[in-house]
C-alpha cells in the first residue's frame, strides 16, 4: 500500500532502491546488548526453531522492559524505522517505530514463525485467516500476536500518536514474499531477500549479517561459474541486438497488419495488471512448443513462419529472451513489445481487467 510494486524483472534490470520506505537504526552499545541478552536468557534456546508461543514470550517481555529500548527509538514521519536488538541461530528480535500512515504492505515471512507485541501506541493488523478470508485486529499496548510460517498480514500504524513494537522471528528472517490484494484474493507478487523486519527490503547497512552473507554468496556463485558464461545483462543485450523491438504504437500498427500479440505473463500478473483485449495468452513455459510449426503441441493457426509474433511480458525484459528463442527455432519475424504491458497501458492503448472464468 505504501510502496509501489517492484517486479523481479525491474529488480534485475534496474536494481531500484530496495530499502525505500524503511530506515534502519544502528548502534546498540555492547552494554545494552548484554542487558537484552540477559533478559532473553531462558527465553531463547541457542539453536533450533522456536514455536509461536515462545516468540510471544520474547516480544511480550521485551515490550514490557521499556528501559532496554525506549531511549533508542527514532521517530520519523516519512520512513518507518527499525533497530535489530538480538540475533542468534534460532531467532532475531527487532524494535520498530510507527507513525501515522505507515504500513508494511501484505507479506509473509518466508517460512519463519513470528510474533509482535505493541509496546506503545496502537497497530492495526489485517491478516489472512483460514480459508483465505481476510480479517483484522486492533492491538494496543501490551497486546501481542504470534503466528506460524503460513501467516500473511499487513501491519499498519493504528492511530492515536506514535507506536512502538517488538518483533521476533524464528528461524531468523531471510526472505519475505509480498502480495497484492485483488478481487481474486491475495496474489503473491514477489519474493525479496531482507535484512529487516516487516518490510525491510533488499539491502541494509554495510555491517548487517545479510550484507555479509550476500557478499559471501556472490563470491561463491561467481567462482562456480564457467569462464566466459554471459551474465543476464549480456544475455539480454545479445538478444536485443538481433531484434527490431516495437514500441506500443508501432506494435498496435503491426497488429492491425496481421501480427499477433502473445502475452506470456503469469496469471497472477495479469490479475494484478490487467490484459490487452485480443492478446493470445501462452505461458512462457510452453511458448516454443505452441509456436514451433514442427511441434505436436503447436497451435496450428499461430505456428507459422510467415506470422509475426509480438511477445509481451510486464516490462519488456523476459519478452526479449522469449522472442530470441522463437527466432532461434526459425520464427524469424518474432519480436517483442518494448516496455511490455506497462508501456502499452501508459500509452493509453486498450486494456481490460483480467477475464475470470465465471
Ligand atoms: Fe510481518
Amino acid at each position: 500500500m505504501s510502496r509501489s510494486a517492484v517486479s523481479q524483472e525491474q529488480a534485475s534490470a534496474q536494481y531500484p532502491d530496495a530499502s525505500a520506505g524503511l530506515k534502519p537504526g544502528w548502534g546498540v552499545s555492547p552494554e545494552r546488548q548484554q542487558a537484552i541478552q540477559a533478559t532473553l536468557t531462558g527465553l531463547v534456546p541457542h539453536s533450533g526453531r522456536l514455536a509461536p508461543g515462545q516468540l510471544r514470550s520474547i516480544t511480550t517481555e521485551l515490550a514490557r522492559r521499556r528501559e532496554l529500548w525506549s531511549d533508542l527509538v527514532v521517530r520519523d514521519p516519512d520512513v518507518r524505522w527499525y533497530l535489530p536488538l538480538h540475533r542468534s541461530n534460532s531467532c532475531d528480535v527487532w524494535l520498530l517505530a510507527w507513525e501515522r500512515g505507515q504500513d508494511t504492505d501484505w507479506h509473509d515471512h518466508g517460512g519463519s514463525s513470528g510474533s509482535f507485541a505493541v509496546a506503545e501506541g496502537r497497530l492495526l493488523e489485517q491478516y489472512r485467516a483460514p480459508a483465505g478470508r481476510l480479517s483484522h485486529r486492533r492491538l494496543g499496548p501490551g497486546h501481542a500476536v504470534a503466528f506460524g510460517p503460513g501467516h500473511v498480514h499487513d501491519v499498519a500504524h493504528g492511530g492515536h500518536g506514535s507506536a512502538t513494537s517488538i518483533h521476533a522471528y524464528s528461524p531468523p528472517l531471510t526472505a519475505m514474499t509480498y502480495y497484492t490484494s485483488t478481487d481474486y484474493g491475495l496474489i503473491a507478487r514477489q519474493t525479496v531477500a531482507i535484512d529487516g523486519p516487516e518490510g525491510g527490503r533488499g539491502r541494509g547497512g554495510p555491517d548487517t549479517a545479510l550484507a555479509k552473507a550476500s557478499a559471501s554468496a556472490a563470491r561463491l556463485t561467481s567462482d562456480a561459474l564457467p569462464d566466459g558464461a554471459p551474465g543476464i545483462d549480456e544475455l539480454l543485450a545479445e538478444a536485443r541486438s538481433g531484434i527490431r523491438r516495437l514500441r506500443p504504437e508501432a506494435a498496435l500498427a503491426a497488429l492491425t497488419d496481421g501480427a499477433v500479440l502473445v502475452d506470456i505473463r503469469p496469471l497472477e500478473q495479469r490479475i494484478v495488471e490487467g490484459e490487452v483485449p485480443g492478446a493470445i495468452i501462452i505461458s512462457r513455459n510452453v511458448l516454443e512448443w505452441r509456436l514451433d510449426p514442427r511441434s505436436e503441441a503447436r497451435i496450428p493457426a499461430l505456428a507459422r513462419s510467415d506470422l509475426q509474433i509480438i511477445v509481451m511480458c510486464s516490462q519488456g525484459y523476459a519478452s526479449t529472451l522469449a522472442a530470441a528463442s522463437l527466432r532461434r527455432i526459425g520464427l524469424t519475424e518474432a519480436t517483442d513489445l518494448d516496455g511490455g504491458y506497462q508501456a502499452w497501458q501508459t500509452a493509453g492503448l486498450p486494456t481490460r481487467p483480467a477475464q475470470s472464468l465465471g
